[in-house]
């Protein structure tokens, strides 16, 4: 996702460092954006990738972020005490909005150790960023109004659309579509259908441009287990990861990422 998050940043014009784990990390990070943008440009999307690609730049740790950035978006992986831990420290760097890309941990519980909550909110993108202009912006009970007004003017510059939602658990989209995409899980597991026909049920009977078991693989399954089992935490059972959800996440079939899903991605 921040692969997808600098590339539609550096795409409509804004200086953008990249963080990751450490420096190396953080290099190959930036040449995925830069493939990503070079992909972009020859499909015609992108009039000028070169000037896109020298707006990005790699950091090996958040302490190295300048102070008063517009704004830093956090995009690690979806563990609540890792999301701290670095929220807290980009928070030392006092950027004007300081947002996650949680797919489901409450902002409220995000912004408990940080010394602005006010100027806290969450901007979930949606997997291709690249193609895809929704932006949920989640609103904890401290986020002021002016950061709620400088999100949304992010939001336009990228050329996207918001959803505005209050702070509640999977907010709306993860809510209602990891829903949706556990209950197609079920159904495979019951033998119900194949993957294909259970999303061709839902693309062409519902109007949806993407089935729920092929959004789970591009999501990837292991980040769908994990939005799971913390909403089961807070909604109970019928939010329960399905067996072969977790049996396929411990085999490393984890969607197209690794290959291979509900669907085979090699092919
Ligand atoms: N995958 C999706 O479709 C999707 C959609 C919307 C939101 N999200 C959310 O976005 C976040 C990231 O998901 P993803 O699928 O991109 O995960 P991912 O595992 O593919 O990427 C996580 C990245 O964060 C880096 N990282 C991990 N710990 C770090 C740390 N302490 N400091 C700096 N970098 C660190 C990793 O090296 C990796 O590059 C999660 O919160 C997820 O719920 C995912």
């Amino acid at each position: 996702m921040g692969v997808g998050i600098a590339h539609r940043f550096a795409a409509r014009g804004a200086e953008v460092t990249v963080v990751d784990v450490d420096m190396d990390h953080a290099v190959a990070s930036v040449e995925r954006v830069r493939a990503t943008l070079d992909e972009a440009a020859r499909r015609g999307k992108l009039d000028d990738a070169e000037a896109a690609k020298a707006r990005l730049a790699p950091a090996g740790s958040v302490d190295e972020l300048p102070e008063a950035l517009e704004a830093i978006i956090e995009a690690i992986i979806e563990d609540v005490d890792a999301k701290r831990a670095v929220l807290v420290t980009a928070g030392t760097r006092r950027p004007e909005v300081l947002a996650s890309n949680t797919s489901s941990i409450s902002i409220d519980s995000l912004a408990e150790p940080l010394e602005r909550p006010d100027r806290f909110i969450g901007m979930h993108f949606f997997n291709p960023v690249w193609a895809m202009d929704l932006v949920e912006v989640i609103k904890g009970s401290a986020t002021s109004d002016e950061t709620v007004a400088k999100t949304l003017d992010i939001v336009g510059f990228l050329g996207m659309q918001a959803a505005v939602v209050n702070d509640s658990p999977g907010f709306a989209s993860s809510r209602l579509g990891v829903l949706l995409g556990l209950e197609a899980i079920r159904m495979v597991e019951e033998g119900v259908a194949e993957p294909a026909d259970i999303d061709r049920a839902m693309e062409l009977g519902y109007g949806f441009p993407m089935g729920p078991l092929r959004t789970g693989d591009l999501v990837g399954l292991d980040v769908r287990l994990a939005i799971a089992e913390h909403l089961a935490t807070v909604y109970g059972e019928r939010f329960e990861p399905p067996q072969l959800l977790r049996d396929m996440v411990a085999e490393g079939r984890l969607g197209r990422k690794t290959g291979r899903g509900f669907y085979d991605w090699e092919r």
